[in-house]
């Protein structure tokens, strides 16, 4: 008979303790460990479930992508889905993974793949609703809704599809372990059995998994070691903008990222971003700027904007900080530098700071763009509309370089910019396109003519 025993699991990365402890000493997240009940197993005597075969002799999965025919996705994908292959589709509640994924059964069931979905957080009814918002009632497209791993190793033995989806990997348990739905040993024990069910009958497989802030389910860093390719999609809930990027993929290369647009009826593919982000862009006001960011191998065109508010000298008030879409730590430093570079003092003020359009830019070449923003509207003086500006801002207020600054440029000048300011080290490599080299942020606020506040 086999034993109960009572172990601890960090909820976060799934490192196990003896007793409970404060601080999980793998991760060092803190209040993450849990109480878990396993199982102690007899080791059964050992028969190799696999023999050595030579490196040559293995099939090629090259090329044995199944194409979903969403292009953003195939992109990411590197062709498609890959047969016998488990994705998981991670992202925030309500960021759009279910519509994806419905969506993207109900192109590969147009295409003749037999596909299963699980929906374990809504009925199968909700689902049919959803479907026909999305025109997605299709042939070849099964529902169950089924919590119970066994039911789904059974509908899958039954129904022998090429495509099996669950919808979330969080809502599956298995009724022979003890543990809570959800848990890190049944989220984890129902997606190595789905692992193995795919590498048996080679089903292209996914799973969708939530990720909450406070990681009171199991986040898909449990799983992520389990799975063959990890795809994050991401965005901002109140705009339409939707990111996909794959954090490991082992059927192709992760620089790639999708982007869609959520709409009325479901996520549309975005060939042109600049058409989403810099739509509603106003020319000559104070506190905006254009910088060409790089979401993996590609470079989107975002605007900037900053707004300083001075505060009275009487209000006793505290001065606000905030950031939307940017570090907030990068704009306290980008603060300290205009204030030790560049004599631009706004610690008497409130300062806003947002990259608009739902984006979220964390790469250091937005330093540049922030401070000119900051400064742009401190000064009330508008940055040039022709012009692009990227660079990394260096405590000794020195402008450094980005990486892929071609690329950029080339989606700058693509979309009708004349001139972009960077760091001086920057070659000559867009023809047609103007350079402003700058060495210092002092140097890139008087290029720009924003070194004087406007006459009043
Ligand atoms: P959903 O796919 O349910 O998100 P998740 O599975 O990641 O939790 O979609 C969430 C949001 O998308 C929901 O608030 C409504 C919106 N939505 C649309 O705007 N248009 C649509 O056609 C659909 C299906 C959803
Ligand atoms: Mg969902």
């Amino acid at each position: 008979m086999a034993k109960e025993k009572t172990a601890f699991r960090c909820r976060e990365c799934g490192a196990t303790a003896p007793r409970w402890e404060g601080r999980c000493h793998s991760c060092g997240d803190w209040n993450t460990l849990v109480e878990e009940a396993r199982r102690a197993t007899t080791r059964p005597q050992h028969q190799p479930a696999e023999r050595p075969v030579l490196v040559a002799d293995v099939p090629l999965t090259s090329g044995m992508h199944r194409p979903t025919h969403i292009d953003e996705l195939d992109r990411v994908l590197g062709g498609g889905l890959v047969p016998g292959s488990v994705t998981l589709l991670g992202g925030e509640p309500g960021i759009g993974k279910s519509t994806l994924l419905l969506q993207t059964l109900t192109s590969l069931a147009r295409s003749g793949a037999r596909c299963l979905l699980v929906c374990g957080e809504e009925s199968a009814a909700q689902v049919r609703m959803r479907a026909e918002r999305l025109h997605a009632i299709v042939p070849n497209l099964w529902l169950v809704a089924d919590p119970e791993v066994q039911g789904v190793v059974a509908h899958v033995q039954e129904l022998e599809p090429d495509v099996l989806a669950v919808d979330s990997v969080q809502t599956l348990s298995d009724v022979d372990l003890p543990a809570a739905p959800g848990s890190v040993t049944q989220v984890t024990e129902c997606a190595n059995r789905l692992v193995r069910l795919a590498k048996e009958r080679a089903i292209a497989t996914v799973l969708v998994g939530h990720v909450t802030k406070e990681g009171t389910l199991a986040g898909p860093r449990v799983l992520e070691h389990a799975v063959d390719t990890v795809l994050s999609f991401d965005g901002d809930r109140h705009h339409a903008l939707r990111l996909l990027r794959a954090m490991k993929h082992r059927f192709g290369a992760t620089g790639e990222i999708g982007l869609f647009e959520m709409g009325e009826t479901g996520l549309s593919t975005v060939t042109d971003p600049a058409a989403l982000l810099l739509a509603d862009r106003q020319r000559g006001v104070p506190g905006c700027v254009v910088t060409p960011v790089l979401e993996g191998a590609r470079a989107l065109l975002v605007e900037i904007q900053g707004l300083v508010s001075t505060i009275d000298a009487e209000a006793k008030v505290m001065a606000v900080r905030s950031a939307q879409g940017l570090d907030p730590k990068r704009l306290s430093v980008l603060l300290a530098v205009l204030e030790a570079r560049a004599k631009i003092n706004l610690y008497g003020a409130h300062v806003y700071a947002s990259a608009v359009g739902g984006v979220r830019v964390s790469e250091p070449a937005i330093d540049l763009p922030i401070a000119l923003a900051l400064v742009s509207t401190h000064h009330k003086r508008p940055v040039p509309d022709d012009l692009v500006v990227c660079g990394e801002v260096g405590l000794a207020g020195e402008v450094r370089q980005v990486p892929q600054i071609g690329r950029r440029l080339q989606e700058a000048a693509r979309l009708g910019f004349k001139r972009a300011l960077v760091p001086a080290s920057t070659p000559d490599t867009v023809g047609g396109f103007e350079l402003l080299r700058v060495h210092t942020i002092g140097e890139a606020i008087s290029v720009t003519g924003l070194a004087q506040a406007a006459p009043k």
